[in-house]
């Protein structure tokens, strides 16, 4: 019966290049799709860019472009990676999309209608200066716990302790460093604890699609159990904010000016808005298409780390809304480098890029992590030494060389004709059972037993092939009987057949290979499919070169050595570009220093009363002490920012920022100085 699927992976953030974590996603889920569609089966596979969020508004904000155009430069450089590797999406599209807008205001009136949305003022840190809510991500301050410095709202990187950012001794914002300030807002959260949520998430965590297979694995059932408070009785789902204010780049939410969804919320629907906009360039009828009562398998493939989204969020999103919820949410593992996390600085990195750019075969990579892949939630280790040898003695050594060995032999002595020698029922049903093996294993994720399948099958081929020393017979043959050259044909056959059987079984990893194979060695009139496994090839074109081996030295190409530390004046590197208006909203006014003492208790600071031509005088704290005594100061010009949040410290509020240059570490000795304008300049001066 043929099947129509629906199939993403996760929408990867505008603001970053892909990483070989996104690609490895990619190939799993490319090699899936294709096995489906040999099998027949119509696939609609889609991604897009997830363009939405803080981090893309602040980066574009700090290069001094609009978010939509940072997206689109990352957009732009996605189709050198996925040709590259031969991944083939149906259609990519934006979550900043038109359709996406329509898409997730549909979705959020009928949560609403439903009863399942509420509003609830909450208290939030907010950046003064910045004019901004503060995620926890952006602010930071002492650890409650252990006094670390400089860690973030959420937790401690020095001693481990999760806390509210409102703890944080001293917060201050990573934005503009200023003190933030408590501020209530009302937020929109979808209600997760309602009995009506909860209970479904129950049935569909633990339940099964229409093929029969669970919607989760047993690992990711495990986990929602434990979120949902499964096992021990008690109701862990707290409600969802969904809900962010202003300024922030996203998607408005009807009816309520300045207030936006929360970047993961629209996320998810980018899957449909995708599916639609695809739908609408090839005329297809989306809404039937999703019909929540149709046939579609809607399969999401994903990273470990997003689960909670797409196992809780997301069905209860659409189930609430009156949409088709999902078939299968297929959760993979990260990539690690020879057992480690990958690490720029430690030369583990690797570039998908750099990859492809010194030459190194994409189908290669693919059929590597084929071999290493299966169903279950592990990281799959990349290693180098490994890599070489599954590829040059497996691929190359054991698959391609089995059409160099028998071809040459049918295109010497037979003319390219194949010959089969009694009868080939049997041979044709093994091997339509075995690429029904396969193809199982595929469809099952368990992509290393198929490879190990297909690799056994190789060894057996060659081991008949060795047996039958075709070289043996082939000597002398001009003159040889006809039951010589009868089993010259036949072995080198049977050998070509075999070898057909294993490129079907393989085209899902390797189709640019397999396509090759299929056309140009046996003149096939279009790709393969699965019912191609069983059909006995009865002509084949003289060998040509199909594939390279890995050279050892590209692996030591692929990983860029760790970067070496740069010298850099100062001792720290010059900080990112920021645009003239960045700069203009710092304001920097000339100041006298009316008066300067020491400060009781403290060991680096100065107190300096500062005069900057406004008819008041300035209290500003600078930790200079070490470099100046307070009566070589009084009286002199600096150059102060005036326009710096007010700080509140432990001697008392700091109202802006004497400029002195420094080296960056300070364990280099190298002086602190105080800057002094050139003659003539009067306090309260502007400096531009
Ligand atoms: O974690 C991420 O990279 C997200 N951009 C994934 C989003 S998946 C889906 F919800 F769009
Ligand atoms: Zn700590």
């Amino acid at each position: 019966m043929s099947r129509t699927l629906f199939v993403t992976t996760a929408l990867p953030y505008a603001n970053g290049s892909f990483h070989i974590g996104h690609i490895m996603e990619y190939i799993q889920a490319d090699i899936w799709v294709r096995s489906m569609r040999m099998a027949g089966h119509t696939v609609h596979f889609v991604g897009a860019d997830d363009a939405h969020g803080a981090p893309i508004m602040l980066k574009a904000e700090k290069e001094g472009i609009t978010p939509q155009a940072l997206v689109a430069r990352y957009a732009a450089e996605r189709p050198q990676y996925l040709n590259g590797f031969h991944i083939r999406f149906d259609h990519w599209h934006s979550t900043d999309s038109a359709e996406n807008v329509a898409l997730s205001h549909d979705i959020y009136r009928a949560l609403k209608a439903q009863d399942l949305i509420e509003t609830r003022s909450i208290e939030q840190f907010y950046d003064p200066v910045k004019g901004m809510f503060l995620a926890d991500r952006y602010i930071k301050g002492e650890c409650p716990k252990c006094h670390a410095k400089d860690q973030y709202g959420d937790s401690c990187e020095v001693c481990g302790a999760v806390y509210a950012p409102t703890e944080l001794i001293n917060p201050y914002s990573a934005l503009t460093g200023a003190t933030p300030v408590l501020k209530s807002s009302d937020h929109f959260f979808f209600k997760l604890s309602d009995p009506r949520c909860v209970e479904f998430l129950q049935q569909w965590t633990t339940g099964s699609n229409k093929q029969g297979s669970k919607h989760l694995q047993p690992e990711m059932l495990a986990k929602t159990r434990e979120w949902l408070g499964a096992e021990d009785g008690e109701a862990k789902l707290g409600d969802w904010d969904i809900s962010r204010d202003a300024p922030y780049f996203g998607i408005e939410i009807p009816d309520a000016p300045g207030k936006y969804f929360y970047v993961w919320l629209d996320a998810p629907v980018g899957y449909l808005a995708s599916l639609k906009s695809y739908c609408e360039v090839k005329g297809m009828d989306f809404d039937a298409l999703l019909d929540p009562n149709g046939d579609t398998e809607q399969v999401h493939f994903i990273g470990k780390d997003i689960v909670y989204f797409h196992a809780l969020f997301w069905p209860a999103m659409l189930k609430f809304a009156g949409r088709k919820t999902p078939d299968a949410v297929n959760v993979h593992g990260f990539i690690t480098v020879s057992g480690e996390k990958m690490s720029k600085s430690r030369g583990t990195g690797i570039s998908p890029l750099r990859y492809l750019e010194i030459g190194m075969n994409a189908e290669w990579m693919r059929y590597y992590i084929a071999a290493k892949l299966n169903a279950r939630v592990e990281d799959m280790d990349f290693n180098p030494e490994d890599f070489i040898a599954r590829v040059n003695s497996d691929l190359v050594g054991k698959y391609v060389n089995i059409a160099s060995r028998a071809a040459s032999f049918i295109t010497k002595h037979f003319d390219g004709v194949l010959g089969y020698s009694g009868d080939t029922t049997a041979l044709a049903a093994e091997y339509a059972e075995q690429a029904e093996s396969i193809r199982a294993a595929f469809e099952a994720r368990e992509y290393n037993r198929a490879i190990r399948e297909i690799m056994a099958y190789a060894d057996r081929i060659n081991q008949a092939f060795d047996t039958a020393q075709p070289w043996v017979l082939a000597k002398g043959i001009a003159t040889a009987d006809d039951a010589q050259k009868a089993a010259l044909q036949d072995i080198c056959s049977r050998s070509l057949a075999g070898f057909k059987a294993l490129s079907v079984m393989l085209a899902p990893v390797l189709p640019a290979l397999a396509e090759r194979v299929a056309l140009e060695l046996f003149g096939a009139q279009a790709p393969f499919t699965w019912a191609d496994a069983s059909v006995l090839p009865q002509r084949v074109a003289p060998f040509k070169h199909l594939m390279q081996r890995v050279e050892p030295q590209m692996l030591e190409d692929l990983f860029e050595p760790p970067a070496a530390p740069v010298v850099v004046p100062g001792g720290e590197p010059l900080a990112d570009t920021i645009s003239i208006d960045d700069f203009a909203r710092v304001d920097l006014r000339i100041a006298q220093i009316v008066n300067c003492e020491h400060v009781d208790g403290s060991t680096k600071l100065l107190r300096l009363t500062l005069d900057v031509g406004e008819g008041r005088h300035r209290n500003v704290f600078s930790g200079i002490k070490s470099a100046y005594k307070p009566e070589d100061l009084i009286g002199k010009l600096t150059v102060m920012v005036a326009n710096l949040a007010p700080r509140k410290m432990k001697f008392g509020v700091s109202e802006g920022m004497v400029l002195a240059a420094s080296h960056a570490d300070e364990a280099v000795d190298a002086g602190i100085y105080v800057l002094e304008p050139f003659p003539g300049a009067k306090p309260g001066m502007r400096v531009r």
